[in-house]
């Protein structure tokens, strides 16, 4: 069965979402930027559904809003979003919602087979590869969250300084270099594994290589679109290194070879 979430129903959820968001801290910006991401990844999964799977659009946006919950309480205990140094806030959302229960201030009536989905899309939201085994309805609901967070993650940096997202000075980040193991992923056109990025540049380059792992050609137009990628590859570095790299990206992929 087909989860069919009404406009009546989605405008509830909202209402729940921003009343939950409501109880941390709004002055933390934060917390605002993930109350604003929330909304952007549930239309963007919405959106990437009605092309890849419409059937499946109202169980794509219920996964957008519910996926970055644990990151209100992380953010809260631990002031931070990494989660190297807190929780996986992925693991820390789902047992939030399914073990302590809060799914039901969302939406108390969904089946088992849609409460079991919701939590395997949102535990698998932040992994590096989805895992093994997983039905092919898992795997699309897992790479369509997947999808939207990515394409909302590259607005993110590009709309937020780079200082603050990678907590460096300008002068660090201005002269970083990008460390071999992080091109080499460029090369291969696969995604940066978080321990390989040692430097500035190498967080950059990291975000740009997520455009690698989107699962659905909806979901590429979609940034071509939007600029984000054009504007990640325009950085300007002061080290000629850098600056040379980042030439070669520009001219490697472009914003229309992206597309092909
Ligand atoms: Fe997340």
């Amino acid at each position: 069965m087909t989860l069919i979430i009404t406009k009546e129903q989605k405008e509830q959820i909202s209402r729940t979402f921003s009343q939950y968001a409501e109880g941390y801290d709004m002055t933390d910006p934060k917390i605002r930027l993930k109350a604003a991401h929330t909304y952007r990844v549930a239309a963007l999964a919405q959106q990437i559904a009605e092309t890849a799977d419409p059937e499946y659009s109202g169980m794509a946006w219920l996964c957008g809003m519910l996926h970055d919950i644990g990151r209100f309480e992380q953010v809260r205990r631990y002031h931070t979003f990494i989660d190297a140094e807190s929780v996986n806030h992925a693991e820390f959302g789902a047992d939030l919602l399914f073990r302590d229960h809060l799914i039901d201030f969302f939406h108390p009536t969904l089946s088992d087979s849609d409460l079991r989905l919701l939590e395997t899309s949102i535990r698998c939201h932040n992994m590096y590869q989805l895992p093994e085994g997983l039905s092919d309805l898992e795997t699309r609901s897992c790479q369509i969250l997947r999808d939207a967070d990515k394409i909302d993650i590259l607005r993110v940096i590009c709309d937020t300084p780079l200082e603050d997202i990678y907590g460096v000075s300008t002068e660090a980040l201005r002269t970083a270099p990008v460390s071999e193991a992080v091109k080499k992923c460029f090369y291969e056109r696969t995604s940066v594994l978080r321990s390989l990025k040692r430097t500035p540049m190498d967080h950059l380059v990291g975000h740009i290589c997520l455009i690698f792992d989107l699962a659905y050609p909806i979901s590429r137009e979609i940034i071509a679109e939007q600029g984000y990628l054009n504007t990640l590859l325009s950085y300007s570095s002061d080290n000629p290194d850098t600056r040379a790299w980042f030439r070669y990206m520009r001219s490697d992929i472009g914003p229309y070879k992206v597309l092909s």
